[in-house]
């Protein structure tokens, strides 16, 4: 197993479930943030009831779950096997509902599927070089396909790869995977290169109360 799964089982134990129901009293729902009840929601995608849709990070799989309930032929991927456990275990006999255990570049790199939209929540597009990863996303996502996804904005001068990291016991090193955060004008140059167009990034505010940061949302066509 790399180091970069391990980490990801690490986070993947110490990350509550989703809830059972939000605060609509819905069983499945889309959120893009870090935080509950907020945002928008599946309209991002711009995909239809029978769409094919691909989760590059799933995790514990709400995001894809809410999408398979609502009709669409959702896959979702993920490194990490104790996330997918976790989403199996909530999730699993959903109809419409696919998850795999894979990286993010090598199931682009391997599928011959092409998928009507794409999208990551804090996910695969956070924690892969865009460089390398944006080329394949193009390869699989039909013309005109949304490419969306979500991620905590950068730190001001922090730009490029950057260290986050998973903490363990408390006489244990913490745990360390890259990430790429860059300011929105830089991420729409990112897509624009790489041909995506109607290139958007944006900053959504934290709803009202103490946190401050928002969160990015970054969209494209292929
Ligand atoms: C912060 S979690 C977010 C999970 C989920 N999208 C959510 O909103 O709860 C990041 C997830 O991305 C997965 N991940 C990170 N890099 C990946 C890659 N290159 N390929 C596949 N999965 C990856 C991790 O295993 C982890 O489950």
């Amino acid at each position: 197993m790399t180091d970069t799964a391990i980490a990801w089982d690490t986070y993947a134990r110490q990350r509550p479930e989703r809830r059972q129901t939000n605060a609509h009293g819905e069983t499945t729902w889309f959120n893009w943030t870090q935080y509950p009840d907020h945002g928008p929601g599946a309209e991002l995608l711009d995909a239809t009831a029978g769409g094919r849709v691909l989760d590059l990070g799933c995790g514990k799989g709400g995001n894809a779950a809410h999408l398979a309930a609502i009709g669409m032929r959702a896959l979702g991927i993920d490194l990490s096997h104790a996330q997918l456990l976790a989403a199996r275990n909530r999730w699993g006999l959903l109809a419409g509902l696919e998850l795999r255990q894979a990286e993010a570049r090598a199931f682009l790199q391997s599928t011959d599927e092409t998928f009507d939209a794409v999208y990551s929540v804090y996910g695969a597009l956070w924690f892969t070089d865009p460089d390398l990863l944006l080329p394949a996303i193009r390869e699989r996502l039909r013309p005109g396909g949304r490419l969306v996804f979500s991620q905590r904005p950068p730190v001001a001068g922090c730009y490029g790869c950057q260290a986050s990291y998973i903490p363990r016991g408390p006489d244990e090193d913490p745990l360390v995977v890259k990430r790429w955060d860059y300011e929105l004008r830089m991420w729409e140059q990112l897509l624009a290169e790489q041909g995506f167009v109607d290139t958007r990034a944006a900053l959504l505010p934290a709803p009202p109360g103490p946190r401050r940061v928002g969160t990015l949302i970054v969209s494209a066509r292929g």
